[in-house]
C-alpha cells in the first residue's frame, strides 16, 4: 500500500518533475525513524486537515504554490544580490496580514519540515536539545510559531506540566498552530514579539526561522534576552541566502548570524549547521546555497 508520503512526493513529482527530482533525491538520504515519524506526523495532518474539510491535496497545492514563490525570489536574488523585500511594513502587508498568501505559505513550510533533508535536520537537533533540557522548563515560550511543529514537539517530551505560550503575529499562523498543536493548555498570543511582555521570565524560548523577517535581528534578539531566565536557553535557527517572500534581513553565512548573536549579549552553546543542497560547504558559499543556522544560546555567568 502506497504511504502519505509517497503520495505526496508521487504528486508533486507529477506537477513539478523537477522539483520532485529533489524530494526523491532527499528520501534516499533519510533513515528508518524519518519514515516512520514522517507518516506519523502526515496521519495527524491528514486528520486535523479533514476537521477543517480539507484535504492532503489542498497541502500539496499549498506546498507548490510556496515552491513557486522561492523559485521566483531566487531568481530575483541571482539577479540582485538582495532579499526583494526590505521592510517589516512590506512583508507585513504582502503575507503576514494577508490570510490567501500567510494560508498556502505556512502549510507549505509545514510540509517542507518532513520534505526537505535540511528542515528534518534541524527538526531532529531540535528535539535532541529539548531533551537535552526537558527537565529544567517550566515556562517555555515559542516566538514565530508559524506552523506550530516545534511547540508540538516539545509538548510530546517535555509533557503537559510545563506552561507553554506561543506569539506570533499573524491570525493564520496562530489558527494553523492551534489546529497542528492541539492542545489547550497552550496560550496562543496574537502579538508582534517586541511589543510582548511577560509577567514570568521563560526557562525556554524557541525561536525559528524569525530572525531574518525583522529589519534589526539584534534588536530582537536583545528583546529575548529580557524574555529569558538567567539560566535559560534560546534555541534559534536562521537562514544564509534563503530568498522568500517575507525574508527581509540577508544573512550572507554563518558568522553574519553569530556576530548579530553576540551583540546581544548572547554566548552560543551549541550550533548545528546544514546546507539545503548535498555540496562540499565551499561550493555552497561560492554559489550562495541556502544554509540553515540552528543555535542555542545561553547568557554569560554572572
Ligand atoms: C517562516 S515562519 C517560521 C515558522 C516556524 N517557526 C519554523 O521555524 O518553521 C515565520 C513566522 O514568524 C512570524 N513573525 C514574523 N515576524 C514576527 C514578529 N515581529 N513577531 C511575532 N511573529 C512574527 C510570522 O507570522 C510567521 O508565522
Amino acid at each position: 500500500m502506497q504511504t502519505l508520503l509517497e503520495y505526496i512526493v508521487e504528486n508533486i513529482s507529477a506537477r513539478n518533475s523537477l522539483h520532485g527530482k529533489k524530494l526523491q533525491g532527499n528520501l534516499k538520504k533519510f533513515d528508518a525513524e524519518y519514515f516512520t515519524r514522517a507518516e506519523q506526523f502526515l496521519t495527524k495532518y491528514v486528520y486535523l486537515l479533514q476537521s477543517q474539510n480539507k484535504t492532503l491535496d489542498y497541502a500539496i497545492d499549498c506546498y507548490l504554490q510556496m515552491i513557486a514563490d522561492i523559485n521566483y525570489e531566487t531568481v530575483q536574488f541571482i539577479h540582485t544580490g538582495e532579499y526583494s523585500s526590505k521592510t517589516f511594513d512590506e512583508v507585513n502587508a504582502r503575507v503576514y496580514n494577508n490570510p490567501e498568501v500567510m494560508e498556502y505559505y505556512v502549510h507549505g513550510i509545514l510540509m517542507s519540515q518532513f520534505l526537505w533533508a535540511h528542515h528534518y535536520g534541524i527538526l531532529v537537533f531540535f528535539n535532541n536539545i529539548i531533551r537535552e533540557n526537558c527537565n529544567q522548563i517550566n515556562r517555555y515560550l515559542e516566538v514565530g510559531g508559524g506552523h506550530g511543529l516545534y511547540t508540538s514537539e516539545a509538548i510530546k517530551i517535555i509533557g503537559d506540566k510545563t506552561k507553554y505560550d506561543l506569539v506570533d503575529i499573524s491570525q493564520s499562523s496562530i489558527d494553523i498552530a492551534r489546529l497542528m498543536i492541539n492542545n489547550d493548555k497552550v496560550a496562543y498570543i496574537l502579538s508582534d514579539i517586541f511589543k510582548y511582555d511577560a509577567d514570568e521570565k521563560y526557562d525556554f524560548i524557541t525561536m525559528g526561522e524569525v530572525l531574518e523577517h525583522v529589519e534589526d535581528p539584534g534588536k530582537l534578539l536583545k528583546k529575548l534576552f529580557t524574555l529569558l531566565h538567567d539560566d535559560g536557553k534560546l534555541f534559534i535557527t536562521a537562514p544564509t541566502n534563503g530568498p522568500t517572500i517575507d525574508h527581509i534581513y540577508l544573512f550572507k553565512n554563518a558568522d553574519d548570524i553569530r556576530k548579530v548573536i553576540h551583540s546581544a549579549g548572547f554566548e552560543i552553546e551549541k550550533e548545528f549547521i546544514i546546507y539545503a543542497e548535498d555540496v562540499p560547504a565551499d561550493i555552497a558559499e561560492k554559489n550562495k546555497v541556502t544554509m540553515m543556522f540552528a543555535g542555542v544560546l545561553k547568557k554569560p555567568k554572572k
